[in-house]
């Protein structure tokens, strides 16, 4: 397999990458693939490996370049894991002190607000489907973070839906609903400017990354407002499948959902072990070879590019104990890599932890009797072999 270009990335991938990813890990666990675009990649699969990737700087986003990137038409076309250090760095610090354990705290009580309302929506009907609810869920706690007036909120949304609906039916219509993004952050960062225009400071982030800005200083207005989309985009979609594959699995496995129920305070633990479980994203970002890297005995050629395999590492043996079964109480649990690892760790995981947990709770808490409305095998699962997801999720609300 070192050589031949074999792909896992079938169209059974997206409902379940693992089995494909499983033989690789096993027999060639740093293989030439071909993405389904054609292109000859390196895919690397065990535990050890993805976690030594993560950390190494020869594995790089730009491979070894580090002239700035040109100017592009939109501020979001170059997002923060796009760069590499020192221009990484310098970017990452003035949003990392916002999205701290301590600070993403304070929107618990929002994100159990927006969990309550949006679950009175879901019970109009029965059978309901989880998606919208768990979409709108965890937009709903991104705009609050960001400082999104309501008023603005269904707008903002139908673009960013559009953004991310799959499969791709017109990328006309997506390159305006981007432009639409863009143009939004551009004005959400400007009223923040002091001047006339400047509403009472909020205390989102939008604003304390506007706050800490210095214009004068080596972040330009386009990396600001670039950063502030970016969390918009990283956040929405990956946090909304978390919790529709976490409710997924837990109701596909009756025994599981009985004792997480018979025991409230196991969720938090049991949330690490879904997100080992089932990732939205079954790889990191792609990395280029700056220089030959050497990764478990094989070389990997300067300028090749190479992806991380989250899933395969999250499912790996030699890591977890009896990998491919969900088990709420594993201790390993929150050694997944879901989140990456090192210079690019997510800087929304302590968020997304918090939103999966409180929208796992409200759902759990509200629908004691739940049950899927459909066989397991039924689920329609959308996405590619890097984004994927439920496209919709079938419950019956009272057994
Ligand atoms: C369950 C939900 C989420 C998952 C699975 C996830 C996963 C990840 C992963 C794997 C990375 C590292 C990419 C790499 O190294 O290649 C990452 C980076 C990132 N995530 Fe998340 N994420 C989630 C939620 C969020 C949320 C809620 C936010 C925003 C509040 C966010 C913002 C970011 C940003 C800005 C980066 C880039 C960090 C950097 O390059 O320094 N993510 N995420």
């Amino acid at each position: 397999m070192t050589t031949g270009t074999p792909t896992p990335f079938d169209s059974g991938f997206p409902a379940d990458p693992y089995s494909r990813l499983a033989p690789f890990r096993e027999s060639c666990p740093v293989a030439r693939v071909t993405t389904p675009a054609g292109r000859q990649v390196w895919l690397i699969t065990r535990d050890k490996d993805v976690r030594a990737a993560f950390l190494n700087p020869l594995l790089s986003m730009r491979g070894g370049r580090t002239d700035p990137y040109p100017p592009t038409r939109r501020a979001l076309d170059v997002t923060l894991v796009g760069h590499d250090p020192p221009h990484h760095t310098r970017l990452r610090r003035l949003v990392s002190p916002w999205l701290t354990p301590g600070r993403v705290e304070a929107y618990r009580p929002v994100a159990e607000a927006a969990a309550a309302e949006l679950l009175d929506v879901v019970v109009r009907d029965d059978p309901a489907d989880l998606m919208p609810f768990a979409h709108a869920f965890s937009f709903r706690v991104m705009c609050k973070l960001l400082g999104v007036p309501a008023a603005d909120e269904p707008e903002l949304y139908a673009c960013a839906a559009s953004v991310f609906a799959r499969p791709v039916r017109d990328r006309a219509k997506v390159q305006a609903n981007l432009d639409r993004i863009d143009a939004y952050f551009h004005e959400q960062v400007a009223r923040r400017r002091p001047g006339p225009r400047r509403p009472d400071p909020g205390d989102d982030v939008v604003t304390a990354i506007v706050a800490a800005w210095d214009p004068s200083g080596p972040v330009s207005r386009d990396e600001v407002v670039s950063l502030c989309a970016t969390l918009l985009f990283a956040g929405y979609e990956s946090t909304a499948q978390m919790i529709g594959m976490s409710m997924a699995a837990l109701l596909t496995r009756p025994d599981t959902l009985a004792a997480l129920r018979a025991e409230p305070g196991a969720l938090p633990h049991a949330v690490e072990e879904l997100l080992r479980f089932h990732t939205p994203g079954p790889f990191g970002t792609m990395r280029t070879a700056s220089q030959d890297v050497l990764v478990a005995g094989t070389v990997i050629p300067a300028g090749s590019r190479v992806l991380l395999s989250i899933a395969g590492a999250n499912r790996d043996p030699a890591r977890h104990a009896d990998p491919d079964v969900l088990d709420i109480g594993r201790a390993t649990a929150a050694r997944h890599l879901t989140f990456g690892l090192g210079t690019h760790f997510c800087l929304g995981a302590s968020l997304a932890r918090l939103e999966v947990t409180v929208a796992l709770r409200a759902i759990l808490d509200r629908f004691p009797r739940m049950a899927l409305a459909v066989a397991p095998e039924r689920l329609t699962w959308q996405g590619n072999y890097l984004n994927r997801g439920l496209a919709e999720l079938p419950v019956r609300l009272r057994g």
